[in-house]
């Protein structure tokens, strides 16, 4: 029997899950670390932590499955995308890695646009300036930090910067670099004019490759930290998102997914490169070679949850401990007897500010139409209900993009909820699905290397043996109708309060 190793390297901790070659999970370990944040809207952590997290997690999969590592057929790497590791000559670490999330920014993002010009930043990288994208995060360290600037060599995404540990290879590939925003996303190659433009040395970047490419393998030291064979291959891997496509099967068009994770995310696959010209949702090199995809970006869409939980529902945690019982399944029974539609009360999710369809960091959450009848359970289902009509923004946008959607598969913590994926169903007013694997983005690195290792045909074929439907709901009539005379008005909330959520940051900051 072969195995295929997904390495998850995430904001919260890196999972590994070690598959057979029909996808059956056969071990899996997950070693979490923190994240500083050292000033507001700052957010860091430090590589080597995610390389203990890589050791700890590989080993204790492989002690747990009781396979011989030489029956490893490949490993993939996932990660969370944009990070900035810079290294000096030696590949040290300079500094602790500026994660995604990391709003210091604002000012390189402006710079970035005021240099290189809205409109071929667009053409050449596919995305507007973006705060969270890797580039605004250089300058910002070449802005703020000269000293570390000066000494950088190499700067990688986590992922990669972990492939160096396994392979002592620099390489990245073209899923994760498309969010550097240093990437031709036509071309798949660097921008050598956007670099010039910029004055960033090339020689700063790994090589990049398609990501079904076997860009290392496996050196003897790492091997003695993780439990593999030196010569084990590795791939090119995968950007969480696109990587959790590919676990989605999301590598054909028609079928496109919706992530109810801490942040939502709508994602489709395009034969071409197709462009938001408002640069609404972003477009980047799928890890299908030779695909993009598109996705739409929720900033708060389980947090939501998360946060009413952790704010207004003790006593639903106490009876959910209780009764052994997990509570967003107690908390969902309590949204199920609100009828549709709250009685009036909307929800906006903007708890982060908002990317899709905003691109807004001074956006606000709001609950909007309370009358003195409403119950803490109206507020529970008006939360669902807002993050369900931010994700409908998202589609609608790859709708106008000529994006073809026949069916949405949900995944994520929230997609588990029958009741959460049925209010997609109704707004999207289309065909909401769940499949039989829910590793995500493990599984999609797992199937690129299993196509590099080819015990898959292609990136689809090997979805197309481990993926297959488990649930399937519709949209239901009244519920879609009043879903449909709702909606408007949730979009109009935003509109009227724009101004004002400007006018709030600047007196609260
Ligand atoms: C994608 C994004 C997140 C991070 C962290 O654009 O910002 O998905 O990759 O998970």
């Amino acid at each position: 029997m072969r195995y295929l190793l997904g390495v998850d390297i995430g904001t919260s901790g890196t999972k590994s899950v070690l598959f057979d070659e029909i996808g059956t999970v056969v071990a899996h370990a997950t070693v979490e670390y923190p994240m500083y944040q050292p000033k507001a809207g700052w957010a860091e952590q430090d590589p080597e932590d995610w390389w203990r997290a890589v050791c700890g997690s590989i080993s204790a999969v492989i002690a747990k499955s009781g396979i011989d590592a030489a029956e490893i057929a490949g490993v993939g790497l996932s990660g969370q995308m944009h990070s900035l590791v810079c290294l000096d000559g030696d590949g040290k670490v300079l500094r602790k890695a500026i994660l995604w999330c990391d709003q210091r920014t604002a000012a390189e993002a402006a710079e970035l646009t005021e240099i290189v010009g809205r409109e071929r930043l667009v053409e050449i990288t596919a995305n507007p300036a973006m705060t969270g994208f890797t580039a605004a995060k250089l300058l910002w360290v070449r802005n703020h930090e000269p000293e570390i600037y000066e000494k950088t060599r190499k700067i990688l995404l986590p992922k990669d910067y972990i492939r160096l540990r396994l392979t002592g290879e620099y390489a990245t590939e073209v899923s994760d670099a498309s969010g550097m925003q240093l990437l031709d996303v036509a071309k798949r190659t660097w921008s050598q004019p956007l670099l010039d433009t910029l004055e960033i040395d090339r020689s700063l970047l790994a090589d990049v490759y398609e990501s079904v490419y076997v860009s290392g393998k496996v050196t003897a030291e790492a091997a003695k930290l993780t439990g593999l064979c030196p010569g084990t291959p590795v791939v090119g891997g995968a950007g969480d998102q696109a990587a959790g496509g590919v676990g989605n099967g999301i590598v054909r068009t028609g079928t496109v997914s919706a992530t109810l994770g801490t942040s939502g995310v709508v994602f489709a696959h395009t034969d071409e490169m197709v462009l938001d010209k408002e640069g609404r949702v972003h477009t980047l090199c799928h890890a299908v070679p030779g695909c993009w995809h598109v996705m739409g970006v929720t900033q708060a869409a389980g947090l939501s949850l998360k946060w009413f939980r952790e704010q207004f529902c003790k006593a639903e945690e106490a009876a959910a401990d209780l009764y052994g019982e997990d509570v967003y399944v107690l908390l969902d029974r309590l949204a199920a007897d609100v009828p549709a539609g709250c009685d009036g009360l909307f929800y906006l999710p903007y708890l982060m500010g908002e990317r899709t369809p905003h691109l807004d960091p001074n956006a606000r959450g709001v609950f909007f139409g309370l009358n003195a009848r409403h119950t803490k359970a109206d507020l529970l289902r008006a939360v669902m209900e807002g993050v369900g009509y931010s994700m409908k923004d998202c589609l609608e946008i790859l709708k106008k993009m000529g994006v073809p959607v026949d069916e949405v598969r949900a995944s994520g913590g929230g997609g588990k909820s029958a009741l959460w994926r049925q209010m997609l169903a109704d707004m999207f007013a289309k065909k909401v699905t769940t499949i039989n694997v829910s590793e995500g983005p493990a599984l999609g690195v797992a199937i690129l290397a299993g196509t590099a290792a080819g015990i898959y045909g292609s990136v689809a074929e090997g979805c197309d043996a481990i993926i297959s439907r488990k649930t399937t709901q519709r949209a239901q009539a009244e519920a879609k109708q009043l879903y449909k005379t709702h909606y408007p008005v949730y979009k109009s909330l935003y509109r009227s309060l724009k101004h004002e959520f400007a006018k709030l940051n600047a007196i609260s900051q």
